[in-house]
């Protein structure tokens, strides 16, 4: 069973969507450890109310993204981490994680990669007047939310959708796909091929 570590920063429903999906035996998996930058996340709350080891780390204790980024790696090697899952972590990855777990991080994002990179990119995505919207999970790598894209949703922008209307049908979508693309990890599914995701039948 692959051990997995949720990195969260906020509310955690898609943390939630993936405890669920462990829960009702979907996905065939287990999560070591959930680890927050922000002390007060309601996503600790909810791994620990479903037992589940959940620490804080601040990241305002360490001189330096690299001291910071050396101390979650140690609490990732303890729990014997194979996969992380980034789940609404609002922090940028440094060389420390990415280099550790290479090829072994997923983010989900509420916008359909490459357009509306960054924050807020269901407002962005709005604002902008798209007649399509969606969110998407791929392999994290340098870039901001730039690396391989693994699966995408989308979803039809309304005449009388509001950004928060849309935002709440993009996360229906999230919490659907990034279940899909951990179970297709968990499975050696996936084989990155330059900047395409193979997934193999
Ligand atoms: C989700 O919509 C996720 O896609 C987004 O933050 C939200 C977290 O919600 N992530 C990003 O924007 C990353 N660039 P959650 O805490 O309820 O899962």
């Amino acid at each position: 069973m692959i051990r997995i570590a949720v990195l969260v920063s906020g509310r955690g429903s898609n943390l939630q969507a993936i405890i669920d999906s462990i829960e009702n035996k979907y996905l065939h998996a287990q999560i070591s450890v959930v680890i927050s930058d922000i002390g007060d996340a309601y996503a600790l709350e909810r791994a620990r109310k479903h037992g589940i080891n959940a620490v804080h780390i601040d990241p305002g204790k360490f001189a330096s993204k690299a001291s910071y980024e050396a101390e979650v790696l140690k609490t990732l090697n303890s729990h014997n981490v194979q996969l992380v899952l980034l789940a609404g972590y609002m922090k940028i990855l440094g060389k420390t994680l990415l280099t550790a777990y290479k090829d072994r991080i997923l983010n989900i994002h509420p916008a359909l990669l490459p357009a509306f990179p960054g924050l807020h990119a269901q407002e962005q995505a709005f604002k902008h007047g798209v007649k399509v919207a969606g969110c998407t999970v791929h392999f994290v790598d340098e870039e901001l939310d730039g690396g391989p894209i693994i699966l995408q949703k989308c979803v039809e922008v309304k005449e009388d959708d509001t950004a928060q209307t849309l935002a709440d049908r993009i996360l229906e979508q999230e919490h659907k796909i990034y279940p899909e693309a951990i179970k297709l990890f968990a499975e050696n599914k996936l084989r990155i091929e330059g900047r395409k995701v193979k997934i193999i039948k």
